[in-house]
Parts: structure tokens; C-alpha cells; sequence
């Protein structure tokens, strides 16, 4: 099982959650290593959520990260499992980081409970099963574009806050995070939908057309790339305007938004 853990969790990824916290965090704090348990039990949920997401019963992709799936490389009984096994450690890791005493039990409380909220069944497994109910069917951009709220904008949401809750940030600060997110989370559903029609695989290190062999619903499918690629600027040039109330060097979120609008991975 650790070796199944392991090889999905420490091959690769852009760590795009896992940087959140800490930038975020770092608008407020300079000891941004209190965060490091959270931003890597936001790393293992993501994981997970790959592994899953890459099962026969789900997308069924055999690519993940440049190399095989890990239920290619293992078996789907024990991706099943180490998916599982990344979402637990996750919750253990956090919560031992408050038993711990390095940041107040309050703040980790809020941080646990924003990763869940997000993560769960009103976020990132929401978005997944409208992802898995929209298959084949025909759908309005509405319920399209609240699949990618859940399925994606969620996680990054969670980041997001988690940085500003285990700074002590005050709510218009939050909001204003989670606002970024949200409008960040949205252009990066996008871009990665059109990068599974534009992609290159060996840049990618996932299967480019996997989209349309399941007849998946996307702005991409609904719009065309042209107006989809449009609307994904549009939501970067608005995630990066969120950041503008926020008092701190906020120049890396800016600079994350505008290179993950040009991203080929
Ligand atoms: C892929 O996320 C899944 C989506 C939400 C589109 P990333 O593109 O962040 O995956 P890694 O972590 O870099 O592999
Ligand atoms: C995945 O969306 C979102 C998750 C929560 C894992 P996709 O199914 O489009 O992600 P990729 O393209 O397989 O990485
Ligand atoms: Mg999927
Ligand atoms: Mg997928
Ligand atoms: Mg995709």
C-alpha cells in the first residue's frame, strides 16, 4: 500500500494546492512550515482524487502524470485502496498538526472542516458525479459550469482559505481568497478541457481525447475552443482583479494565474 501511496502521490504534479496555502499564508506569516502538513494533506486528497478519477469505473484513463495509472501499475483493487488510504493520512496529518500544538486548535479546526466541506459531498465529489451523470447526455452550460465549481474551483477554494484561516486573516480577506480560487478554479477546468483537444501527451503526461471517448460535457463541447478559451481569459483577468483588495505582495498569485491561463501541462 505505501508503495501504491507513494508512487501517485510523489510522481509529479504541478502542486498548484499545496502552493496556495502557502501563498496565501505568506500574505500574513513568514513561517509558512506550520503549514506544511495542510498544504501536503491537500496534496494527498488531490492524489486520491486522481487515482479515482483515472478508474475503469470512472474515466478510465491509463495515463496519469507521465506514467501508468496507478491501477496499471498496481491492480484496481489496491488504487481503490491507496486512493482511500491518501484521503485518511490526509485528516491524520492535519489533525495531528493541531494535537501538536504548532497552530492554534481553532485555526486547524476551520482548516479541517474547509478541507472536507470542499473536498466532499458538497464539493469536489459533487462535481464529480455530475461529472460521471452529464456522460452522453446533452447539458446546459449552467450545470456544466457548477460541475466545475465543485469538481475543481472546490479544492482550490479550500487551499485558498486554508492559507488565510491558519494566518488569522479576517473575512473580507477570505472572501477575497476564495473568490481568486473560485475564478482561478474555473479557467483551469477550462484550459485543461482544451488541453485534452490541444494537448501534447508527452507535455501532458495524460492521454489527449479522453474527453470526447466518453462523451463528456464541457464548456469546450458546449462553446467550441475559441470561446472557450474567451471565457477562460475572462475568468482569469476576474481572479486576478479579487486580488486586488488584499494588502500583501500578492505578485506570485498574479503571476500563477496569468502562467496557468498559458499552461501545455
Ligand atoms: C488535474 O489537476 C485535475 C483537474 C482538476 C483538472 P492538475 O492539473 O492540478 O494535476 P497535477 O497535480 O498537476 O497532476
Ligand atoms: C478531474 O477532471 C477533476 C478531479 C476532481 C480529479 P478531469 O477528469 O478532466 O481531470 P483529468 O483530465 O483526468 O486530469
Ligand atoms: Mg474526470
Ligand atoms: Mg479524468
Ligand atoms: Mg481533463
Amino acid at each position: 500500500m505505501a508503495e501504491a501511496m507513494r508512487y501517485s502521490l510523489l510522481g509529479g504534479g504541478k502542486r498548484i494546492r499545496g502552493a496556495l496555502i502557502l501563498a496565501f499564508y505568506r500574505l500574513y506569516n513568514d513561517d509558512v512550515e506550520v503549514c506544511l502538513p495542510f498544504a501536503c494533506a491537500i496534496e494527498m486528497i488531490h492524489a486520491y482524487s486522481l487515482i479515482h478519477d483515472d478508474l475503469p469505473c470512472m474515466d478510465d484513463d491509463d495515463m496519469r502524470r507521465g506514467k501508468p495509472s496507478s491501477h496499471i501499475a498496481f491492480s484496481a483493487a489496491t488504487a481503490l485502496l491507496a486512493g482511500d488510504a491518501l484521503l485518511t493520512l490526509a485528516f491524520e496529518l492535519m489533525s495531528k498538526a493541531g494535537a501538536d500544538g504548532d497552530i492554534s486548535a481553532e485555526r486547524v479546526c476551520k482548516a479541517i472542516y474547509c478541507l472536507a466541506h470542499n473536498a466532499g459531498v458538497s464539493g469536489m465529489i459533487e462535481g464529480q458525479a455530475i461529472d460521471l451523470m452529464l456522460e452522453g447526455k446533452a447539458a446546459e452550460t449552467k450545470i456544466v459550469e457548477r460541475m466545475y465549481a465543485k469538481k475543481t474551483a472546490a479544492l482550490l477554494t479550500a487551499a485558498s482559505s486554508i492559507g488565510c484561516l491558519l494566518a488569522g486573516a479576517g473575512e473580507a480577506e477570505i472572501n477575497a481568497a476564495e473568490d481568486y480560487a473560485t475564478y482561478l478554479g474555473m479557467a483551469f477546468q477550462i484550459t485543461d478541457d482544451i488541453l485534452d483537444i490541444t494537448g501534447d501527451e508527452a507535455l501532458l503526461g495524460k492521454r489527449i481525447g479522453s474527453d470526447s471517448v466518453r462523451d463528456k460535457r464541457t464548456l469546450v463541447s458546449l462553446l467550441g475552443l475559441d470561446e472557450a478559451k474567451t471565457l477562460a481569459d475572462c475568468y482569469t483577468a476576474k481572479a486576478i482583479e479579487a486580488l486586488e483588495s488584499l494588502s500583501g505582495d500578492t505578485s506570485f498569485l498574479v503571476e500563477l494565474a496569468d502562467m496557468l491561463a498559458v499552461r501545455d501541462r
